[in-house]
């Protein structure tokens, strides 16, 4: 086990009707910007929940951060929110929405140009923020990072800033997911969970199992949530999962990957497709590619987690990349870059993107423009 120091600052609030409990989480006398995505809350309750909750609040509200969250956009809000004077961000959404407001809680702090903060990587002074989260998917609501996108240039790239406060999971705000987003929620936590496990084997008995308890779960509830999404145990347990899978507690101690994580991100950058089918695209990619390093990772993968305990060691390995992309598509999701008419020229362009800037991704550095390149053309 690697040394480590941690802490997760964020007071998870969990249940059905939590929404009302907004009045005894944020002090009294706030100025409060909530922040929105396109309306969904609209339809689902969730919006009127919020308000008859903050009732006793000055509330400023700002509409319109979009799926992979937008500078354009986010520097508008950081505008209104100095206009206003805020001094308390409730983002209400999904990740997009609270990626978003960790940027705004920094650039209402910031003098300059929010974009810059995006380049520098981090920020450390920032205005608090809470999260009432409507899609359980990036764990941004129990963690300090974000992604934050540039439409202008194409790119998308990590962002820390500081955890939420609190976060409110109602389950039942699930229910008006459509089944797309559910899909893809469920591969984007499915690929956290592996870019901090399947890496090295031998470094944590108690967060390999702890991982891999995640990854059984979700191959279990998946095709039930398929069936009827409106269930609340269902929900609830896709819920913790995602939350669990990226709050940091999973990848105390041991050796972490992300490089499926950031060529999806170039993807989405390039195309707009939606973060979790990028991944869902990729990873079985990086595991073919990278089957050597990964070997005996991949082994206990496939043994704990699918069962697959007979065969040679490449058989079994073989196996198991087709079980996770399996489990993808019983998402309901594409797994190659021609159903998504992505070609050539996207893959150049990342291969291009990753020489560049010089870049090594993965627990053995091995990710550069051309194992990128390599993967991708694996999963054309
Ligand atoms: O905008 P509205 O109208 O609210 O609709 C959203 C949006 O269109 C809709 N939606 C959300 N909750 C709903 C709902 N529709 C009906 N009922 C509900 N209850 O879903 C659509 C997608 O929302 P979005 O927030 O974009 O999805 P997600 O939560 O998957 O967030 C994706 C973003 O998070 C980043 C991704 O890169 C992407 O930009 N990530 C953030 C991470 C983090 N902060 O730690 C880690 C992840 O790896 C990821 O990169
Ligand atoms: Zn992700």
């Amino acid at each position: 086990m690697n040394n480590f120091s941690f802490q997760n600052l964020t007071r998870l609030i969990m249940g059905k009707g939590t929404i009302a409990r907004l009045s005894e989480e944020i002090p009294a006398g706030k100025k409060v910007m909530i922040t929105f995505g396109g309306g969904s809350v609209k339809k689902n309750g969730v919006y009127d929940q919020v308000k008859a909750a903050l009732k006793d609040y000055q509330t400023v509200e700002f509409w319109g951060i979009e799926p992979n969250p937008a500078i354009e956009t986010l520097r508008k809000a950081i505008a209104l929110g100095k206009e206003e004077n805020v001094d308390f961000l409730l983002a209400v959404g999904g990740g997009s929405v609270i990626d978003g407001t960790k940027l705004i809680s920094a650039g209402l702090l910031y003098e300059g140009d929010a974009w810059e903060l995006v380049q520098k990587g981090s920020a450390t002074h920032t205005v608090p923020l809470a999260t009432v989260l409507t899609l359980p998917a990036t764990g941004s609501e129990m963690n300090n990072g974000a992604v934050i996108s540039c439409r202008e240039t194409q790119e998308k790239y990590p962002f820390y800033a500081h955890f939420p406060v609190f976060s409110i999971l109602d389950p039942e705000v699930t229910f008006s997911l459509p089944p797309y987003q559910i899909a893809c929620g469920m591969a984007d936590t499915f690929v956290h969970v592996m870019e901090q496990y399947l890496t090295k084997t031998g470094e944590s008995r108690v967060m390999d199992r702890w991982a891999e308890g995640i990854l059984q779960t979700l191959v279990e509830i998946a095709p039930q949530i398929h069936e009827n999404k409106n269930d609340y145990q269902l929900m609830a347990d896709f819920m913790m999962c995602a939350t669990m899978g990226l709050n940091g507690f999973i990848a105390l101690g041991v050796t972490e990957d992300w490089s499926t994580h950031m060529i999806g991100h170039e993807i989405t950058a390039l195309t707009g497709l939606t973060h979790g089918h990028t991944l869902a695209i990729v990873l079985p990619g990086t595991m073919w590619v990278l089957r050597e390093p990964k070997k005996s990772k991949l082994l206990q993968l496939g043994a704990r987690v699918f069962g697959i305990t007979s065969g040679t060691e490449e058989e079994r390995i073989e196996k198991t990349i087709q079980r996770t992309e399996a489990f993808f598509r019983s998402l309901g999701l594409t797994t190659r870059l021609h159903e998504e008419n992505i070609g050539t020229t996207v893959i150049e362009e990342i291969e291009k993107r990753f020489n560049e800037r010089q870049v090594h991704f993965g627990e053995d550095g091995l990710v550069d423009g051309k194992t990128a390149k390599e993967i991708l053309e694996r999963v054309r």
